[in-house]
């Protein structure tokens, strides 16, 4: 029978779930609103690292996870302030990108917007995009912001040994939290 069971993600100690030991797995997570995408990447990886002092094995080969709520993240919690930093963003910046990010969400998606706007999944392109002030342009603003927010995100795994893709997993006529980070070592 199978067992479920409710945890903080934060409380989650991977070494310690017996079902996992000696065993390779992927972890999987999908749309952990804001914080909790930070809070999933730490306890997969910040524990992977502590293995031995932990004493027991981990085997862990890669994530895929859902990004969404972008304009729920806080610094305190985020995974790669040390990039953001190294962007000139600090708290106060983050705190307006995360509240932009909600123009993402909020435009009318009739038309894959994410398409229309044509910019490249890669950190320089950040520094490159102009924003305008009709809908589009807003909308546009807002995936950026999140595609900041999930860059810190990738480059953090990198720093991890990860192979890393941020990747458009559908329309965001379908959905506008549309996109996925995978890692694998
Ligand atoms: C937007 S819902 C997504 C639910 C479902 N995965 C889906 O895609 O339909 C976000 C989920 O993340 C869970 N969540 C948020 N913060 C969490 C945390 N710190 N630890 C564990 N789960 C958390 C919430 O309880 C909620 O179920």
């Amino acid at each position: 029978m199978k067992q479920w069971w409710s945890v903080m993600v934060e409380d989650l100690n991977l070494n310690a779930v017996k079902s996992l030991q000696e065993l390779p797995y992927i972890a999987i997570g999908k749309h952990l609103c804001g914080p909790a995408t930070d809070l999933t990447l730490r306890c997969c990886l910040v524990d992977e690292k502590n293995v031995e002092q932990c004493g027991s094995n981990c085997h862990l080969k890669g994530l895929a996870i859902a990004t969404c709520c972008h304009h729920l993240c806080q610094w305190k919690h985020y995974i790669n302030k040390k990039y953001l930093t190294s962007l000139g963003i600090g708290k106060e910046e983050f705190h307006a990108i995360t509240w932009f990010t909600s123009w993402a969400v909020d435009a009318d998606h009739g038309s894959d917007l994410s398409d229309v706007m044509d910019f490249k999944l890669h950190p320089e392109s950040i520094e490159k995009e102009e924003c305008a002030e009709d809908a589009i342009g807003r909308a546009k603003l807002g995936f950026m912001c999140k595609q900041i927010i999930d860059t810190g995100r990738l480059m953090w795994l990198k720093e991890h040994g990860l192979e890393t893709q941020l990747v458009k997993y559908v329309p965001s006529s379908v959905s506008p939290e549309n996109h996925l980070l995978i890692a694998s070592f």
